[in-house]
C-alpha cells in the first residue's frame, strides 16, 4: 500500500483541520473523512477483479461543507425528520431548527454531518471516530458522547454506532452513503436490483412525515421483498411514490430489533457486485436519490443527478419522538446506544 493512511483534507473556515483516513484489508479499501465521519469512497472488486468505487462523493472539503445531500456522512443526533421540529419528552417541549419545509431534518442546521470528529483509534482496517454534542446543541437535551467505528471484516464494511447521554434524548444515528454498484459516476441505477427484508413500511404525508401506521407492502410498488429492478415501479401512479418523487420511505425490517439481521440485498448485473445490508436497527430509509442536484460534479470526472444512486439509511423510524406506536428512539441518561450496520459484498453467481 503506497497511500498514507492518514492525510490532510483541508481546513474549515473556523480553522479546524480535516483529515482523510484510508482503511484497507486486501479485499476492500475505504476512505473516511473526519468531517462528518464521512465515508468518502468504498472500493470493491468486481466480477473480473477490477476495483470499483461504489460510493458517491466529492473531491474537496468545500464541496462537503456546502452540499445538502449528506453524501456518505454520519447523520445525527436524529437521522431523518421530526415533524415541525418539535417533540415532548418527560413533560417538556423541545424546539429544534426547521430546515426541511416545515420539519427538522438530519439533526438540524449543523448536525453531526457538518462537524469535525476526533480520531480515537486507527489501524489498517479499523477507525474509531468520536464526537461530543453538548447539551442544547441544535435544541436537543443532554450532552451526547458518540463513537462510530468503521471496520473492514473480510468482504464487509461494518459501522458500529455507540452513544451515551447525561439526560434523556432522542438518538438516531445512520450513515447516508449513496451507493451505485456499477461505480460512482456511472449514471442512473434504475436497472440495478434491490430486495428489502421488509413486509411493512411507514406511509408518509407530503412532507415525508409518517402517518403513524405500519402498512403491508404486499400488492403495492412498495413490495420489494423479491429482487426487483429499482426502476421497475418507480414512476407508477402510486400516491406514496408520487409524494416522495420516487422511493424515499422508511421500511420496517422484519425480525427482532437489536439483532443483526438482513435488511437489504442489491445487485448490479454489469459488475456482478452484490451488496447485502444487515442491521440491528428497526428500519431502513430506501431513498432513490430523488433530490440529487442534476449536473452536480462529483469525485473525479463524475457528474451526478437524480437516481444516480440509492441510499439504505438504517434507522429508528422518522418522527419517532412524536409517534408513541413506533419503537422508542429515546436514549435514557446512563443508558447505552449500541447499533451496528454491515454492508457485505460478493459476486453474483
Ligand atoms: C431523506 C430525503 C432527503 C435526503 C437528503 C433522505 O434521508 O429521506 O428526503 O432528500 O435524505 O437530505
Amino acid at each position: 500500500m503506497n497511500e498514507s493512511i492518514r492525510c490532510p483534507f483541508g481546513t474549515t473556515p473556523s480553522g479546524e483541520q480535516v483529515e482523510q483516513l484510508t482503511l484497507s484489508n486486501g479485499i476492500l479499501t475505504c476512505r473516511l473523512l473526519t468531517f462528518g465521519a464521512t465515508l468518502r469512497s468504498l472500493v470493491v472488486p468486481d466480477k473480473d477483479g477490477r476495483p470499483v468505487d461504489v460510493i458517491l462523493g466529492y473531491d474537496t472539503l468545500e464541496e462537503y461543507r456546502t452540499q445538502d445531500g449528506y453524501l456518505g456522512a454520519v447523520v445525527g443526533r436524529f437521522a431523518n425528520r421530526i415533524a415541525g421540529g418539535r417533540f415532548t419528552l418527560n413533560g417538556r417541549e423541545y424546539t429544534l431548527a426547521v430546515n426541511n419545509g416545515p420539519n427538522h431534518l438530519h439533526g438540524g442546521l449543523v448536525g453531526f454531518s457538518y462537524q469535525v470528529w476526533a480520531v480515537e483509534e486507527l489501524t489498517a482496517d479499523r477507525a474509531v471516530l468520536s464526537l461530543v454534542s453538548p447539551d442544547g446543541q441544535e435544541g436537543y437535551p443532554g450532552t451526547l458522547r458518540v463513537r462510530v467505528t468503521y471496520r473492514l471484516e473480510g468482504s464487509a464494511l461494518s459501522i458500529r454506532y455507540e452513544a451515551e447521554t447525561d439526560r434523556d434524548t432522542p438518538c438516531n444515528l445512520t450513515n447516508h452513503s449513496y451507493f451505485n454498484l456499477a461505480g460512482q459516476g456511472s449514471g442512473p441505477v434504475l436497472d440495478q436490483e434491490i430486495a428489502l427484508h421488509a413486509s411493512q413500511y411507514t406511509p408518509a404525508d407530503g412532507t415525508s412525515i409518517p402517518l403513524g401506521v405500519l402498512e403491508p407492502v404486499s400488492g403495492t410498488p412498495m413490495d420489494l421483498t423479491r429482487p426487483t429492478p429499482i426502476g421497475a415501479h418507480l414512476d407508477e401512479p402510486f400516491p406514496q411514490l408520487e409524494l416522495g418523487h420516487g422511493y424515499d420511505h422508511n421500511f420496517v425490517i422484519d425480525g427482532p430489533i437489536g439483532q443483526l439481521r438482513p435488511a437489504a440485498w442489491a445487485r448490479c448485473a454489469a459488475t456482478g457486485i452484490v451488496m447485502e445490508t444487515e442491521t440491528t436497527l428497526p428500519g431502513v430509509q430506501f431513498y432513490t436519490a430523488n433530490f440529487l442536484e442534476p449536473g452536480r460534479k462529483g469525485k473525479g470526472d463524475a457528474v451526478y443527478g437524480p437516481r444516480h444512486a440509492f441510499c439504505l439509511e438504517t434507522q429508528f423510524f422518522p418522527d419517532s419522538p412524536n409517534q408513541p406506536g413506533f419503537p422508542s428512539c429515546i436514549l435514557r441518561a446512563g443508558g447505552r446506544y449500541d447499533h451496528t450496520t454491515c454492508y457485505r459484498f460478493s459476486i453474483a453467481e
